[in-house]
């Protein structure tokens, strides 16, 4: 097969990576790529949201397969126009992807098909944001409905916070159209998780256990990012891979596929295992980043196959097959991320760090710059995995990468496994 890569992500990096794998990819294009993309793919100069520059390149090169990794494209029905030219393409339709675009949905959706999730409200004012905190209580979390990158989420815990939360949604307006509704949800405590699957419509497999890293700065604070670093597997909760597949995944596919939106392709679901048992923090309608960076090095199968498949409708594998062994992965940021940042920073020791054995460097925010040089490009730069027969040792791995590579203001978690580290200490 001729596949499409639609991205420029470090999460695409290493789904090219992972296609370039598979037996049954032939060749593998991009677009738009980046710096690293371009290394190992034929990028092409078209936008992931140019949907129809998409589709004539797909139509023009004759492509079997394309793969979108980020929402945005998802969400705006490039689905939809490759099925109308007869496409094969993997991903949801416009339809199905609005399970992450719009979160007052996704809340309504659950409900219709007995979902388990946090209680909440829907507002369009401060006014009514206010009445909703009253009536429900502080600790509140405050979503925009719409995308949002990652950044749409503020978790309110005093009066003050609730005063800046407020100001920063119906004031300043940060989000837009996206925050024209906003959800007052009701703050859940417990342990967090992240469960992807690749559906057919009607079937599905699961992807090994990753662990996101979702805070800015080390021991979970600072504000949310798009994601600091990942690990693969994860240590669940006992039972709770079981709870999540039967109280949301299954009900999820079946809802969607039932309200005439038949979920094709990558469903995340983040999920928080309270006392009362797993409930839905929200759903992702493609591969998570940077979890994808630490799962797909561990897939033996071949991911091309396998959402040919899943596009097609023939989802017949019941178990994917992954090295016994784990991936860390680090993501390198610049200065002020996931705020505003320099660009065109010189990056050094990539090539160092790569030769190092069990080290892979996924590029994001990459680009070439004038005199031929490595440059960074925004926020997320690079992704630093390491893979090692325990998660100690791919944790030590990857961080060896990360010591050889260089730009001025780079900034990175140093704890990621940490958490999981130490609670595999305490259980054995
Ligand atoms: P989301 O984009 O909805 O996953 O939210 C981003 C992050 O905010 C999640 O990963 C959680 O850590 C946190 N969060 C979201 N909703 C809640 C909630 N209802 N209770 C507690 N934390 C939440
Ligand atoms: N890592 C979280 C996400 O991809 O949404």
């Amino acid at each position: 097969m001729r596949a499409l890569v639609v991205g420029s992500g470090a999460r695409e990096h290493a789904i090219v990576h992972a296609l370039r794998r598979s037996p049954s990819v032939a060749e593998v294009f991009a677009a738009p790529g980046n710096a690293g993309i371009a290394a190992a793919a034929d990028v092409l100069p078209i936008a992931a949201d140019e949907i129809a520059g998409l589709a004539e390149a797909a139509e023009d090169l004759h492509i079997d397969l394309t793969v979108v990794g980020p929402e945005l494209p998802l969400a705006m029905g490039i689905g939809d126009e490759f099925a109308k030219r007869g496409l094969r393409l993997f991903g949801p339709s416009r339809a199905a992807a609005e399970i992450e675009a719009s979160k007052v949905f996704a809340k309504e959706f659950c409900h219709r098909h007995g979902i388990p999730t946090a209680s909440s409200r829907v507002v369009e004012t401060g006014d009514e944001a206010r009445t909703a905190v009253d009536e429900m209580g502080l600790p509140i979390v405050l979503k925009a409905d719409g995308l949002a990158a990652g950044k749409g989420v503020i978790i309110v815990k005093t009066d003050d916070e609730l005063d800046q939360a407020l100001s920063v949604f119906f004031s300043e307006k940060r989000f837009g159209t996206a925050g024209r509704r906003v959800l007052v949800e009701e703050m859940l405590s417990g342990e967090e998780l992240s469960y992807m699957v690749v559906s057919d419509g009607t079937r599905f497999v699961p992807l090994a256990t990753s662990h996101d890293y979702k805070r800015a700065k080390d021991g979970d604070r600072g504000p949310n990012t798009g994601g600091m670093g990942s690990h693969s597997p994860a240590v669940l909760p006992a039972g709770s891979g079981r709870a999540v597949l039967e109280e949301i995944v299954r009900p999820a596919i079946a809802g969607l596929a039932a309200e005439g939106r038949p979920y094709r392709g990558v469903l995340y679901v983040g999920v928080m295992m309270t006392a009362d048992g797993p409930k839905v923090l929200e759903f992702n309608c493609r591969l998570g980043d940077p979890e994808t960076q630490s799962i797909l090095l561990r897939l033996e199968d071949d991911l091309g196959a396998l959402f040919k498949a899943a596009a097609d409708g023939q989802l017949t594998v019941r178990n994917l097959s992954w090295r016994r062994e784990a991936v860390a992965c680090v993501v390198l940021a610049s200065n002020g991320y996931p705020g505003a940042v320099q660009r065109g920073v010189p990056i050094t020791g990539i090539e160092e760090a790569m030769a190092q054995k069990r080290v892979v460097v996924y590029h994001a925010a990459t680009a070439t710059g004038s005199d031929g040089n490595l440059i960074t490009a925004g926020g997320r730069v690079l992704s630093v995995c390491g893979r090692g027969a325990t998660l100690a040792e791919a944790v030590k791995t990857a961080y060896h990468g990360v010591s050889l590579i260089h730009f001025d203001g780079m900034q990175f978690r140093t704890d990621i496994g940490a958490d999981t580290l130490a609670k595999m200490e305490t259980m054995s």
